[in-house]
């Protein structure tokens, strides 16, 4: 099984490749890109000891020799400390203009990694093996590179496509639950933002996406990862059509700072929740007819994923302190409130100076179901 999707890019295309069993093929599928045998593999502690062997062995029967650098796992990773660290042994690992450096892992590994790719040298070729869904499905592809500072998150980093992705989509089986269903949350963002067929299939076979049918999950990678090829491919430094990727996102940025960037919310489930409410803000301006919202959770709630604020645990701000965390989201142009609305299921649409009113009243009805 193996589907592969272009990204077209003029002289910086790639493609992405997605099926079983590529971890396995990595020797044979990264060879041509290689001037000299030798790979710097940049990946996290988890992936490293579930999957780490399998690379190395593939690489190893092609006669390509591996170097690798475990990061410990988690959003914390994402910074300063250990992009410095993973800068300095590329520079070690004499990782020169010519060679290639490999981000296996998730979109914290990817993110990191491509960044690095992007400064060292001035610039080397890198190539993603996303070892979750949520980041076979959109960090991964697309060359948005980067780390958060103490300010937020995502605010220091470069536009760097990667020159291969391998999506194995074997490494879903190895994934827990709720991070399975944190990156679906992201699958159905494509559905809702551009594509309403989608959707309607995603209805019906959500369930074997996150119950292991691989054809069915090679079916949601493969038309999410088109989805975003052809969008990153018409606007690839997001002046316009790209902003529909951020579909929920304002939200999530929100509840994902209220909470913390913490294990009470993971980004999927921030993006899932913020689709519902992007969804509820549409209808509440008149854009949306009310079947469109309540179809949305209608499905997250059926696959069992965190739907309304009310599922997050914990405390979180009222209305009006959220709406100042939105305040603060690099979505925001010249102070006024940027949504991606929509006018129906696949029907995503950007919208400047989103009145304040409106999403207060979102934010306060949604606040108001938490007990
Ligand atoms: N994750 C949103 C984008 O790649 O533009």
């Amino acid at each position: 099984m193996l589907n592969v999707v272009p990204v077209a890019l003029g002289a910086r295309s790639y493609d992405v490749r997605i099926g079983t069993g590529l971890i396995d093929a990595m020797g044979r599928e990264i060879g041509p890109l290689l001037q000299r045998r030798k790979v710097a593999v940049v990946t996290d502690e988890t992936v490293a000891s579930e999957h780490l062997m399998r690379l190395a062995k593939s690489l190893e029967s092609e006669g390509i020799a591996m170097t690798a650098l475990a990061l410990p796992p988690g959003e914390g990773t994402k910074g300063w400390a250990q992009f410095t660290r993973c800068v300095e042994w590329l520079l070690e690992q004499k990782i020169e203009r010519r060679d290639v450096v490999v981000a296996f892992g998730g979109g914290v590994v990817g993110d990191l990694v491509g960044f690095a790719a992007a400064v060292l040298r001035r610039g080397v070729r890198f190539v993603q093996i996303p070892t979750t869904l949520l980041a076979q499905v959109d960090s991964s592809v697309g060359g948005k590179t980067g780390i958060n500072t103490g300010q937020g998150k995502n605010l220091v980093g470069a536009f760097h496509q990667p020159s291969l992705v391998l999506a194995d989509i074997g490494v879903l089986a190895t994934l827990p639950r709720r991070d399975l269903l944190s990156g679906y949350g992201e699958v159905v963002k494509y559905g809702l933002l551009g594509d309403s067929g989608f959707f309607d299939w995603l209805e019906k076979h959500g369930p074997q996406v996150v119950g292991g049918d691989a054809s069915a999950q090679l079916h949601a990678v493969t038309r999410s990862v088109e989805m975003k090829a052809g969008i990153v491919s018409r606007d690839e430094t997001e002046e316009g059509e790209r902003a529909l990727l951020n579909l929920g996102h304002t939200f999530c940025h929100a509840l994902e700072k209220a909470t913390g960037y913490s294990d009470r919310l993971l980004h999927g489930e921030g993006v899932a929740i913020g689709c519902a409410l992007a969804f509820e803000l549409s209808q509440r301006l008149g854009l949306c007819s009310q079947e469109a919202p309540s179809r949305v959770r209608a499905h997250l709630k059926a696959m069992g994923m965190k739907t309304d604020i009310a599922d997050i645990p914990g405390d979180l701000p009222d209305a009006e302190a959220l709406l100042r965390l939105m305040g603060q989201d690099k979505k925001v142009v010249d102070g006024r409130l940027r949504f991606i609305l929509a006018r129906d299921i696949g029907a995503a649409f950007v919208a400047e100076d989103v009145p304040p009113d409106t999403v207060r009243a979102v934010l306060t009805q949604a606040l108001s179901g938490r007990q």
